[in-house]
């Protein structure tokens, strides 16, 4: 599809000749992520300054029926930035800045476009902490946590993007721009646009402002790293920690490739792991007062002891501590650089972890593929890697999603759901029959239309093709 000159030109007046790119190197650049290898380049790549620009344009693509896709930092997991339909691709880039931390009330105002990290780091500054840690927080963008509802390794005790998103400024498909709430820990006022728009892939609004609550800086953390004989025992280990009476502000599994892969891509974190360890615990408790720490790292201690384990690490400075945390934030990058792979997302209830893991390997030896399994065991989040390795692409093709269907079914029998924290996007949307019915499937669908009535924001995402 080639756009019409006419709109080139209307889109031209809106944003100036700089911030308007029809390029071949720049659409291929927009047109990918960091989900598998997919690249769906748009035909167009536009940079507006603000939401009134924004607005201008979503009112052209209305006119024009244009689908246009908003994009944000590209490290999204299930393709919810991909232009899969062309059409116009709409950075948020240039909405970069923090633009009040207000010490009073324990909020910040951000654009979409601040990385994660940079807006933790800002608000440490000034004594308090956003804790929601996507393992991209070093690239990832707040505005694009915020549409995928991005969690992280602090969610199982501080939650997740949703549970720090206030109220949101929004661009709507129509052009319209309106503030979905009030700046309030609580509101009981009609229905709850903001939370609508959080996770909602970019599919109702292109957001431009958001307002986010804070909480005050924790200042001291314990950090362990358990060796388990049996990547069972691990798993079955989470939900007695918890039932021990500990939150942990961090409770990660890594099976034993997940570490070795990781390992051998980051030379320079040293952690030595003897052969008959199958999986990893990382866990971390967090508080004001060490004491406390060093108790419930001890009751953690009898919890795990109760399973075969090896000598337990415990990070006694922050490097360790940093190099624990890099090793864990890597696995994902680590296992890409290995193989061609797919990623799920899965989640369930923690107690089911241990039959997840099974049935995910009894899955994998039915359909031939191996599976690399992490994630954030606490919240019961279990990333799913299924590589290549040296399948035939025919087995690829054709058995991978059989074997991945099948996953989600035992995802949803076992009271869990099809992604926890990485979206639907474009590479999950045919498997949402498996968690909803076409009721469900037909409400979402016609609140997409109240919002998006011509379907030109992000289409192509969340809904299945057919249903
Ligand atoms: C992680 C990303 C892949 O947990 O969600 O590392
Ligand atoms: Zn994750």
């Amino acid at each position: 599809m080639q756009l019409n000159p006419e709109v080139l030109q209307k889109l031209t007046n809106i944003l100036g000749e700089s911030y308007i790119f029809t390029d071949q190197e720049t659409r291929n650049h927009y047109g990918q992520d960091e989900t598998e290898d997919y690249v769906f380049p748009p035909n167009v790549v536009v940079k507006p300054a603000n939401a009134q620009e924004i607005s201008a344009i979503l009112k052209i693509a209305n006119e024009y029926k244009i689908p246009t896709t908003p994009i944000g930092a590209r490290t999204g997991l299930s393709g919810g930035a991909l232009s899969v339909y062309e059409g116009i691709g709409l950075s948020t880039e240039r909405l970069n800045k923090i633009l009040d931390i207000d010490e009073q009330n324990l909020q910040v105002t951000v654009e979409p476009a601040v990385i994660t990290q940079v807006l933790r780091e800002a608000v440490a500054e000034k004594g308090l902490f956003y804790p929601p840690d996507p393992s991209s927080q070093g690239s990832c963008w707040i505005g694009g946590n915020v549409a995928e509802n991005a969690g992280g390794s602090r969610a199982v005790k501080y939650g997740v993007t949703k549970d720090y998103v206030l109220n949101l400024e929004v661009v709507l498909p129509n052009g319209e721009i309106i503030w979905t709430g009030a700046n309030t820990l609580k509101n009981s006022t009609g229905y709850n646009l903001t939370q609508l728009m959080v996770g909602s892939e970019g599919t109702l609004g292109v957001i431009t402002k958001i307002v986010m609550k804070l909480l005050p800086k924790v200042s001291h953390n314990v950090l362990m790293l358990v060796p388990f004989y049996k990547a069972s025992q691990a798993c079955e280990a989470v939900s007695a920690i918890f039932r021990a009476g500990i939150i942990p502000s961090a409770l990660e599994f890594m099976e034993r490739d997940a570490i070795d892969w990781t390992l051998k891509y980051n030379h320079d974190i040293s952690v030595t792991v003897k052969d008959e360890v199958q999986a990893h615990l990382l866990i971390e408790v967090d508080g004001n007062y060490p004491d406390i720490l060093m108790q419930e790292a001890e009751k953690i201690m009898e919890v795990v002891e109760q399973f075969e384990i090896d000598e337990v690490l415990f990070a006694d400075t922050e490097d360790q501590k940093n190099a624990l945390w890099k090793m864990r934030r890597s696995v994902a990058e680590a296992v890409k650089a290995n193989s061609v792979y797919k990623e799920e997302d899965t989640v369930v209830p923690r107690y089911n972890l241990p039959e997840l893991l099974g049935g995910i390997k009894r899955i994998g030896a039915k359909y031939g593929f191996k599976s690399v399994c992490y994630g954030h065991a606490g919240d019961g989040n279990l990333h799913v890697n299924i590589i290549k390795g040296d399948m035939t692409d025919d087995n690829w093709q054709t058995q991978v999603p059989l074997g991945i269907r099948e996953i989600f079914e035992l995802t949803v029998s076992l009271k869990g759901t099809l992604s926890g924290e990485h979206g639907i996007g474009f590479v999950q949307k045919n498997y949402m029959d498996i968690a909803f019915t076409k009721t469900h499937l037909e409400i979402m669908s016609r609140i997409k239309s109240v919002f998006d009535h011509n379907n030109i924001l992000n289409p192509g995402k969340i809904f299945p093709d057919e249903f």
